[in-house]
């Protein structure tokens, strides 16, 4: 039983839908880095997403920081951030106690904690406690930006809409930071709203691809064996709730390409080396080649919907139908963006820290 991440930076994640407070223990972060808060403010409200396409359950998500931050800064010790809940609706899930929601965790939680698990709203395996992970983040993102290094993520596709790819790295980053729903494209965000609320209407949900870039990590940071970057990062991204898989640059698309076609040739360019193309993603043999660091994640449709569904009933052991009641996503992507932006920040300021000490983080 663990639920820790990390090695030189550790994130220990601790909470449940419906009780008190859902939080974070980080430590391994170096002494001296200011907190961001506005920057804690803002990826937390990506993470709300818009009214209409998103979970009616409002939460104030008021971070309290009960150690390791002073005047701003932080200590160096370990930090411990909540955040209360105070919008709690424990009875719209009584009904399905005991007939688990097809492809969400209740039957996988139910055989390994017997039943002890918290139940309400998905307890501790709710999207709820993504919340203190991205608080987490962005203490930790904003670290990384005095360092040049900058993150974005994007929806490039929901339910077959694609959105525009990137053109200018960091022009695109600064974009989706203002963003409360992240496509590039003005005509693919109003497609990708409608078609969420299409699916809302018919009681469904929708997934697609998020598109992540991690611009600015020098070359020669990661480890050849276990620790590769592409292994760190998959680690954090697969722990989201609800992401299903993971691409690294063109991914699966390399699978039916030539070599050469495939390779990424080097050139010196201004007296650096550098690559003609980034197909591999900005990684090569787990350690980062200098290029932008590029992945696609593949985030499945909202298990909870109000359709009629086939399940079982563990008290009875007979099969039974339910239709879900409490309050849901309709597409959880658009709120997951600041999720893997946070996780994205977290993951690789731990391979940074790893390369080249905890202190480097400090600006
Ligand atoms: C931000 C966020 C919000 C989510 N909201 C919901 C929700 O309202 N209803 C739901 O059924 N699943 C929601 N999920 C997804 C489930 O938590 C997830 O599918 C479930 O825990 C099973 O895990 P798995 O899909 O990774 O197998 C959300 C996930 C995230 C990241």
């Amino acid at each position: 039983m663990k639920n820790i991440y990390g090695n030189n930076i550790t994130v220990t994640l601790f909470g449940e839908s419906h009780g008190a407070a859902i939080g974070a223990v980080i430590d391994g972060i170096a002494p001296g880095i200011e907190v961001d808060y506005d920057l804690i403010e803002k990826s937390l409200l990506q993470r709300q997403g818009e009214a209409d396409i998103s979970t009616p359950r409002r939460e104030g998500d008021k971070v309290e920081f009960l150690s390791g931050i002073k005047n701003g800064f932080t200590e160096g010790t370990p930090i411990a951030l909540i955040i209360k809940n105070e919008n709690k609706n424990s009875n719209a899930y009584s009904p399905y106690e005991n007939t688990p929601r097809p492809s969400h965790a209740d039957y996988a939680a139910e055989e390994k904690y017997h039943g002890f698990q918290d139940k309400s709203g998905g307890g501790h395996f709710s999207g709820r406690i993504t919340a203190p992970l991205v608080a987490t983040g962005a203490i930790i993102r904003s670290a990384l930006e005095k360092k040049g290094i900058l993150i974005g993520t994007h929806i490039k596709s929901l339910h077959g809409i694609a959105d525009r790819g990137f053109f200018d790295y960091s022009k695109d980053i600064a974009i989706l930071a203002e963003k409360s729903f992240p496509a590039l494209s003005r005509e693919a965000e109003t497609l990708m709203k409608n078609e969420i609320l299409s699916a809302k209407s018919n009681s469904d949900s929708v997934g697609g691809e998020l598109e992540t870039v991690i611009f600015g990590v020098p070359a020669g940071v990661g480890e050849p064996w276990f620790d590769t970057v592409e292994g760190v990062l998959a680690h954090a991204c697969l722990s989201i709730p609800g992401v299903k898989g993971i691409e690294f640059g063109e991914g699966f698309d390399l699978c039916g390409m030539l070599g050469s076609e495939a390779n990424d040739p080097l050139r010196i360019k201004d007296g650096k080396v550098t690559l003609e193309k980034n197909s591999n993603g900005g990684i090569n043999g787990g350690i980062t080649n200098g290029m932008p660091i590029l992945f696609t994640l593949a985030v499945k449709p909202t298990p909870s919907i109000a359709k009629a569904q086939r399940t079982v009933d563990l008290r009875t052991m007979e099969n039974c139908e339910i239709e879900i009641k409490g309050r849901h996503d309709p597409a959880i992507i658009h709120r997951a963006r600041a999720v893997v932006d946070a996780v994205s920040a977290i993951a690789i300021a731990d391979l940074l820290v790893t390369r080249f000490g905890t202190d480097w983080l400090r600006s």
